[in-house]
């Protein structure tokens, strides 16, 4: 049976829609989407899929790079989490290893031996900048102000570290 020009237009359309929509799809493609998870994305970039996170800088360290207001847990712990030493604004300072498997098991604060943080003590730490013994962790560590999901995300982020 031969088609009619009216049936061809409709084919011809419908195909012009699934390419529109096909194009339409692609482009919302957000930066978000180049993080497998929300806490990926915060430890990349400091800001979470809710927005940007609020930090103060902590300690008195007037010249630590939380200064430049733009450092996210990567420039500064590095991509494995393991930090070291990293040189910054021309001083050099020893970052700690942050993978969650380091923090929760028995490791070294500031020379005395700790046993390994619990969840709500790692919360703390990157709330509030207080260690589980008291002590107040030090320039350039910013304070960040998240949310409690915002916490566990990036926590499952330091576990996912673990495994790199
Ligand atoms: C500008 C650099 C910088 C950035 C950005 C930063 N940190 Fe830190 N962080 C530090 C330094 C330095 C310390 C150790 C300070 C000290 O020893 O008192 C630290 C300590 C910590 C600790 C405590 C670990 C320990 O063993 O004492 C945790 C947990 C932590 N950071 C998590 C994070 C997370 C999560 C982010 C991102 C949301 C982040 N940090 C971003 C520099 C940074």
């Amino acid at each position: 049976m031969k088609k009619s020009p009216l049936m061809w237009a409709i084919i011809m359309i419908v195909i012009g829609l699934i390419g529109l929509i096909f194009v339409l799809s692609a482009n919302r493609a957000s930066p978000d989407d180049a993080f497998s998870s929300n806490g990926q994305m915060i430890y990349y970039t400091g800001a979470s899929r809710g927005g940007q996170i609020p930090r103060t800088v902590g300690g008195a360290g007037m010249m630590g790079p939380g200064m430049m207001g733009a450092s996210a847990c990567v420039d500064c712990h590095g991509e494995d989490g393991r930090g070291g030493q990293v040189d910054m604004m021309y001083q050099s300072t020893e970052i700690p290893d942050i993978r969650y498997s380091s923090l929760t098991s028995p490791h070294t604060e500031d020379e005395t031996e700790t046993p390994g943080w619990t969840d709500a003590e790692i919360a703390r730490a990157i709330r509030e900048g207080i260690e589980p013994d008291g002590n107040r962790i030090k320039s350039p560590m910013p304070r960040w102000n998240m949310t409690d999901a915002e916490i566990s995300d990036v926590i499952d982020y330091l576990k996912e570290l673990d495994t790199r």
